[in-house]
């Protein structure tokens, strides 16, 4: 695969103090202002980059909110370019999706936009822009959204961690070309710097922690390697498994998430294996024993109020194609869906309210790609029924997955693939139901 490779150097001369995470607020700020920052993306003394932010810094803050209330955030745009904002994941009403051109007009520079909507599953997400996303998400213009639980799990630690990567000159400039046709057709645009942002710097050993990991990447897939914990995987993208699960291999699409609970045994490491030494993502120092761990045995997070798929109203197949060494396909960009590039005027389906469609999602390209659906999370099937509940789906160069989905949301949703520069370059489509 072409594309940067990540640099060691700057990796492994680093102390781990980068980006501060911002922590959350007590109460989620109501405004959300979006103008340039600069931040300390490369180890303290290197350089730093000019980026976007939201309230002065990139990531932006972090917004929490108990499930089921209502979250009120006024955008305001000081960026100097049309943008949105898109809260990834939650089943939210369409009018409040923060896609432009779809669910609202873009909001102008010196312009404002007041989301408002109810968060009505518990788990974790993030927002980002949805304008010329592959290039304001590459620019920073994204948070963590966490939404919780009425009794949280017990835990010493709620610690979220960021996964992402940036292209940057030695000095730390973000290299720009954000709209390279190359790197639309090959993998996207991948960094050349990546790294774990870490809400929490230190721990004890014995310390029970929830790890939310979220892919904020416009393209890079992380896989991640966890040491220094035992513990299990408790939910996927926002929503609980039915049993935690054994962590075994860590992968995360661009958009995915992951939460784990977890023991501290030793220093935490995040860790993306490469074929040499792991290069390291972020890590939380041990210090210190805790006296009276938690000890308890991981249960399931409390159950998701999310439909149950009936037998299937509507069969669809929806095939990916284009980019470097694919096929030829008769959409007028680098990649399609169905033989069409980019939104198409007429939906790829219709729904009525309620109804369940089985989608066979076909990569016949040379490259994977995460599906995302807006408004709605899927399940992932097999020949051995249903899978995971998701809103992002990987699905490896040349293979296929069928995806179920009760469409019970009405609005015009987009359905696209969450390697930015993809989508960009053709890779979307939306569904409508009514
Ligand atoms: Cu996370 Cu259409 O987006
Ligand atoms: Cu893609």
């Amino acid at each position: 695969m072409t594309g940067f490779t990540l640099n060691r150097r700057r990796a492994m001369a680093s102390g781990l103090a980068l980006l501060a995470m911002p922590r959350a607020a007590l109460a989620a700020p109501t405004v959300l202002r979006a103008a340039p920052v600069s931040a300390q993306i490369l180890p303290k003394g290197d350089g730093t980059t000019a980026m976007l932010g939201l309230n002065g810094t990139t990531p932006g803050p972090e917004l929490r909110v108990k499930q089921g209330s209502r979250l009120d955030v006024t955008f305001e745009n000081q960026i100097g370019a049309d943008s949105a904002l898109h809260w990834h994941g939650i089943r939210i009403e369409n009018a409040m999706d923060g896609v432009p051109g779809m669910t609202q007009s873009a909001v102008p520079h010196g312009g404002r936009f007041d989301y408002s909507f109810v968060a009505p599953d518990a788990g974790t997400f993030w927002y980002h822009s949805h304008s010329r996303s592959w290039e304001q998400v590459e620019q920073g213009l994204y948070g963590a959204l966490i939404v919780e639980e009425a009794e949280p799990p017990a835990v010493d630690h709620d610690v979220t961690v960021l996964l992402d990567d940036w292209r940057l000159e030695e000095d730390g400039t973000l290299i720009g070309g954000f709209g390279n046709r190359h790197d639309f057709a090959h993998a996207g645009r991948l960094g050349n710097f990546a790294r774990a942002l870490v809400s929490v710097d230190t721990a004890r050993r014995g310390d029970r922690l929830r790890l939310r990991l979220i892919n904020t990447a416009t393209a890079r897939i992380f896989p991640v390697i966890l040491s220094g914990a035992s513990g299990k995987v408790v939910a996927l993208d926002g929503m609980p498994l039915p049993a935690p699960r054994e962590i075994g291999d860590i992968t995360l699409a661009p958009a995915q998430r992951m939460d784990l609970i977890v023991d501290v045994t030793d220093t935490l490491r995040f860790d993306f294996p490469t074929r040499g030494d792991p290069y390291e993502l972020g890590r939380i120092a041990v210090e210190g024993d805790n006296p009276s761990p938690i000890g308890t045995d991981i249960t399931p997070l409390p159950a998701a109020n999310t439909p149950t798929p009936g037998p299937a109203d509507h069969e669809l197949t929806l095939t990916m194609q284009g980019g470097a060494m694919g096929g030829r396909h008769s959409g007028d960009d680098i990649w399609a869906l169905n033989g069409h590039s980019g939104l198409p005027e007429t939906p790829f389906a219709r729904f009525k309210r309620g109804e369940t469609a089985r989608i066979r999602l076909v990569n016949e390209t040379a490259f994977p790609h995460g599906m995302h659906l807006h408004g709605h999370h899927f399940y992932e099937t097999s020949e051995a029924g249903l899978g995971d509940l998701r809103d992002t789906t990987l699905i490896n160069r040349g293979e296929s997955r069928d995806i179920l989905c009760v469409f019970d949301n009405p609005g015009k949703w987009l359905l696209h693939c969450h390697m930015l520069g993809h989508q960009a370059a053709g890779m979307k489509t939306w569904v409508e139901v009514t």
